[in-house]
């Protein structure tokens, strides 16, 4: 279940409804999907698509999206550091980021015009869709990062981040990843 935070203002959404209806405020699409399966680690990523199938295949034809994989980062991926790094600073992309939680958490920072800077807590059921050119960061947490996420693409090989050197991520270093009872 997802959590809004918004750090500057001490404010919290905690409820789907308000969280949905702040973002979709703000252009940003969410939503959450629910199965009941549970995974084990070595779930392959066929059988997490297929589990999926109901709500991902509708979603990627009603908006054009052609491709889509399973994401896992946890405390046994080699370079965790460095991966963490990349998404840890802010950047835009070319297209919309769309990432839907199987499992596990990690906090998307937002960073838009006119709007404090929020980060919404995603787990397992979340769908987030970042629109292209959003200035955006992501994080896991330093240890035992733990994430199992689908991927939605329009064109897989175009997916670079285009980093904005800003360096407002450094603001926000001492959040702490909020945790909670599922
Ligand atoms: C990405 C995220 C994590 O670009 O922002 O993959
Ligand atoms: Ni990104």
């Amino acid at each position: 279940m997802a959590l809004l935070s918004i750090p500057s203002l001490n404010t919290q959404y905690d409820s789907p409804k308000e969280i949905h209806t702040f973002l979709i405020s703000h252009g940003i699409f969410f939503d959450q999907w629910k199965c009941d399966i549970v995974f084990d680690d070595d779930a392959t990523q066929e059988e997490i698509l297929a589990a999926y199938s109901k709500d991902l295949v509708p979603f990627m034809k009603n908006s054009g999206y052609k491709t889509a994989d399973v994401i896992s980062i946890n405390a046994t991926t080699e370079n965790y550091s460095t991966l963490r790094t990349k998404f840890l600073a802010e950047h835009t992309h070319s297209e919309d980021e769309i990432r839907f939680f199987v499992d596990g958490k990690g906090l998307f920072w937002f960073n838009l015009d006119n709007v404090p800077v929020f980060n919404l807590l995603c787990e397992a059921g979340d769908l987030i869709s970042v629109p292209a050119g959003t200035k955006h960061w992501f994080d896991a947490g330093e240890k035992n990062p733990f994430v199992k996420a689908i991927r939605v693409f329009m064109d897989v090989s175009a997916w670079v981040p285009d980093y904005t050197n800003s360096g407002i991520e450094l603001k926000f270093s001492n959040f702490i990843m909020p945790s909670r009872e599922n």
